[in-house]
């Protein structure tokens, strides 16, 4: 059995954030993750990390804007300490090295973001996830911490109301291994995977927040799903918010800037946040004005070759490469896709939760620094100050009689499931799986409705019973990726499961939330974080209010 202080369970921005945070609290740290630091999800992370660096910004207007992207649910003092702490984290990755877009006197360069009121992301070009992911694992590798990649970790392993480290599938060899440690954190992504139209890679399914779920930690605000308003619509790419932020213009079918035609955001336009510009495009489709495929058109052709190459490099090759369309002629076809979960594990800003020694950061945990609407630039800059955070708070407050029979109990118990998982079984995971995502995309998207929701619930609870007899088909060792699929789609169940009970319950609209039957907030009876813990008879829901302290919720409008 391996054992260290601190467990960091999966390799982004935030776990790499958190595991040299650790390091350098003291803690002998080891990184469990199922695919190679640098092919996690961060990598696809494009328009940049907003901190509040020149003397006419102030870390209070980002706290300030972040809250109220937030539709007025996000935690303020959390909020609060993310926005503080951003100028000292931005610049210092760029002492590590990352390599930063520059204006020409050789400053960090900023562009406008939606929701900002202050162009305060910095970026590099639009590859600042690429250059980031880049930039920590080198830091990881220059402090010797040991990584164990390709493991694929199953569990946590809870006893007597503590967390004593992970159970996790060696992906190359099949066996089953325990890992014990004193502080686990969980930093393993979001759960895009759950529908079938996201920005999400392959690997986002949730794992993190289903392991955290099974044992007994809420999930907070799953309900809350960020829908980017410009993915292709063939696959589900990002098409960076810095195109609109440089300018980039939305049109319809008529040829006009419908943001601004229709009053969708009157003044920020295209700049609006993303739920207001998601809900905009597609409510043009939905009145005849969109284009093929549910698309409306997004039109970077004014800009010119040379500065496309220069800030938008990545949006010329994917459009080119994927959809087809020369965006230096042409415009880009765009609709809404899953981009962001702002639920996630609930923990607080140190990343601790409930369970003793379990901890969680990134798009795993609910701190909750979004509420009820991500600001894009805000998702990279969440991973490292938390991240800095979570590292520090799990090294300094470890476990020291960490149970390792525990560990030893938890790994018999995963191979005796494994090995029934292999044993045969009715319905391949990719069937189950393929219907899930769909009925996810279907019903539980931008616009939501009560019979769609509950269709929703129906589909995922007969996806829970044909789960029992789920089948693997192939029987090899080594890097069998059907059977890890087979286990992803467990956490992918669960994650479906929360968020519709989460929008089904609340009868309100909020943020990226929306729902045809309750369309406006409603700050009376919903100004509350919905918990859904896991029991034996199904998810139970619980409800706590939100704490305002200087921002008062206001009518939001851009
Ligand atoms: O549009 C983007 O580049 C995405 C950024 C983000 O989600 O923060």
């Amino acid at each position: 059995m391996k054992k260290h202080d601190v467990l960091i369970i999966g390799a982004g921005g935030a776990g790499l954030r958190a595991a040299v945070a650790a390091h350098e609290a003291g803690a002998d740290v080891a990184m469990v993750t199922k695919l190679h630091p640098v092919r996690s999800h961060t990598g696809a992370a494009e328009g940049g990390i907003n901190a509040a660096l020149k003397d006419e910004d102030d870390w209070k207007d980002h706290a300030y804007d972040t809250v109220k992207g937030s539709d007025y649910i996000g935690d303020q003092d959390a909020i609060e300490t993310m926005t503080e702490e951003a100028p000292n984290e931005v610049i210092r990755l760029e002492n590590m090295g990352m390599a930063f877009s520059r204006t020409e006197n050789g400053r960090m360069a900023q562009r406008a973001f939606g929701g900002l009121s202050f162009p305060r992301t910095t970026y590099a070009s639009d590859k600042t996830g690429h250059m980031l992911l880049h930039t920590m694992y080198e830091q990881v590798m220059k402090r010797g911490i040991t990584v164990y990649d390709e493991y694929f970790v199953t569990n946590v392993v809870r006893e007597n109301g503590k967390c004593h480290g992970a159970v996790a599938v060696d992906i190359q060899t099949g066996e089953v291994e325990g890992f014990a440690g004193g502080a686990t954190v969980l930093a393993t992504g979001g759960s895009g995977q759950v529908f079938e139209h996201t920005t999400n890679a392959v690997a986002c399914t949730g794992d993190g927040t289903s392991m955290a779920y099974r044992a007994g930690v809420p999930m907070e605000d799953m309900e809350f799903v960020q829908f980017h308003p410009t993915t292709l619509p063939s696959t589900g790419i990002l098409i960076t918010e810095g195109c609109r932020g440089e300018g980039g213009e939305l049109y319809n079918n008529k040829g006009e800037r419908f943001m601004y035609e229709y009053g969708y955001a009157a003044n920020d336009g295209e700049l609006a946040s993303r739920d207001v510009v998601s809900r905009a495009e597609l409510t043009e489709v939905q009145e005849g004005r969109g284009f093929e495929d549910g698309c409306v058109h997004l039109d970077l052709t004014h800009f010119g070759e040379e500065k496309i190459e220069e800030r938008l490099s990545q949006i010329l090759e994917l459009a080119r490469d994927f959809e087809d369309v020369d965006p230096v002629t042409e415009p880009i076809p765009v609709k809404p896709g899953q981009h962001y979960m702002m639920g996630g594990v609930a923990c607080d800003a140190n990343g601790a939760t409930e369970l003793d020694g379990l901890y969680a950061v990134g798009e795993t945990a609910c701190v909750s620094v979004h509420g009820a609407n991500r600001l894009g630039g805000n998702a990279l800059l969440e991973l490292v100050v938390m991240g800095k955070l979570a590292g520090q708070h799990s090294a300094n407050n470890h476990l020291t009689n960490v149970s390792t029979s525990a560990v030893e109990q938890a790994v018999d118990d995963e191979r005796a499931r494994i090995d029934e998982l292999m044993s045969g079984g009715k319905e391949h995971q990719s069937v189950i799986r393929q219907d899930v995502q769909n009925v996810m995309t279907e019903k539980v998207n931008v616009f939501r409705a009560e019979e769609g929701l509950e269709e929703a619930l129906e589909v995922i609870d007969e996806a829970k019973e044909r789960y029992e007899d789920v089948n693997v088909k192939d029987s090899s060792k080594t890097f069998n990726t059907d059977l890890i699929q087979a286990l992803e789609l467990r956490s992918i169940i669960d994650c479906a499961e929360t968020i519709t009970i989460g929008a089904l319950k609340r009868t309100e609209s909020r943020g990226a939330h929306w729902r045809y039957e309750h369309q406006d907030r409603d700050d009376e009876n919903w100004l509350k974080h919905t918990y859904v813990y896991h029991t034996e008879d199904g998810p139970e829901v619980k409800y706590e209010d939100v704490e305002i302290k200087d921002y008062k919720p206001k009518a939001r409008s851009y």
